[in-house]
């Protein structure tokens, strides 16, 4: 496979913990011309002193964008935290890139992007996808799949209570551990060619009466899933006294694994990455303390 290390890399948002381990990641794989953007560049010293050369770059930052991807030939465009405002900076960013001479941009997408206004954050992401094929550039964009941390959010609390609550219906999630997705980011930024698009994903899906059992097994504690119908999801959340739009994305995200959206297993990690990803269980093991155990 073609590698591109001798040109100059730029990883936007690269003092998140998705950018972050992008970066290092080129440097282990010997990148030697990496710009690091981000919009704080103190938080980057470390890197600097390691020879990346490090970037005011904020997408709501009109002068940022103009001088952010001088010289850049390949970017990867680290979906932003901005929710309901990305579509307009992450156009924004597709603009100055192309703009600015930029060859190939990567971009960190969601599984099964669709413009479907019930479909949690996947507008977004689709409206993305879509301004990166009308730039004309060549793209690899990779649809990451549920990051295996998110399960580090409940898990706790599930396994305390011994419920896991999920939809009827569900047919699993192939979780992935940030770490995978980010040697893979790096690995399409080094080598990723034409125009492709690709699901990031661990090695199997995982079911909720798979991940209750993983639970029970870490815990020695039982764990049952309780499968309940959207509207009982979001009002059983309501009640815990989330607000009403994160309960709406995180019954969204629930419907798409009911629907098979999350459950696709593909090899990309490894042909990215050059490593086979982690699977739930082995992130799960090595997270016990997370899980109050
Ligand atoms: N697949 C999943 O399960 C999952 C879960 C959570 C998040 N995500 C998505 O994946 C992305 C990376 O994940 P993460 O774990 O690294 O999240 P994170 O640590 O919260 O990072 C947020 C990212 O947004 C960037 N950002 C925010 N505002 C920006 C702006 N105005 N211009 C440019 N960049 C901006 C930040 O860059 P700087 O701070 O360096 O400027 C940083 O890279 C998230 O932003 C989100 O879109 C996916």
């Amino acid at each position: 496979m073609t590698t591109f290390s001798d040109q100059i890399l730029l990883v936007t948002g690269a003092s998140g913990h998705l950018g972050r381990l992008a970066v290092e990641e080129l440097l282990a794989r010997g990148a030697t011309r990496i710009v690091a953007g981000t919009r704080d560049p103190a938080k980057l010293a470390d890197l600097a002193e390691k020879g990346v050369e490090v970037r005011q770059l904020d997408f709501d930052d009109k002068a940022s964008l103009a001088s952010g991807f001088d010289g850049v030939d390949r970017v990867l465009i680290i979906s932003t935290d901005g929710v309901g405002r990305r579509t307009e900076q992450q156009t924004k960013a597709i603009a100055a890139a192309k703009s600015a001479g930029v060859k190939h941009m990567v971009y960190t997408s969601a599984p099964a992007a669709r413009p479907n206004p019930d479909a949690g954050l996947n507008p977004e992401h689709f409206w993305t996808e879509v301004a990166i094929a009308q730039s004309g550039l060549d793209f690899t964009v990779l649809r990451n799949h549920m990051y295996a941390e998110n399960n580090l959010m409940d898990a706790g609390h599930v396994i305390a209570s011994g419920q896991l609550f999920g939809l009827i219906g569900d047919r699993g999630t192939a979780y992935v551990t940030r770490a995978d997705a980010a040697r893979t980011a790096a690995g399409a930024l080094l080598q990723g060619e034409g125009k492709t698009i690709h699901d990031v994903t661990g090695p199997a899906a995982v079911t909720n009466q798979e991940r209750a059992a993983l639970y029970a097994e870490l815990s020695g504690k039982p764990v049952s899933v309780i499968a309940i119908t959207p509207p009982e999801l979001k009002s059983g959340m309501l009640g815990a006294g989330l607000p009403e739009f994160v309960a709406d994305l995180l019954v969204a995200f629930q419907n798409d694994a009911v629907i098979g959206y999350h459950g696709v297993v593909s090899d990309v990690v490894e042909r990215f990455s050059g490593r086979k990803p982690q699977a739930l269980a082995a992130f799960l093991a090595d997270n016990r303390a997370a899980l109050g155990l």
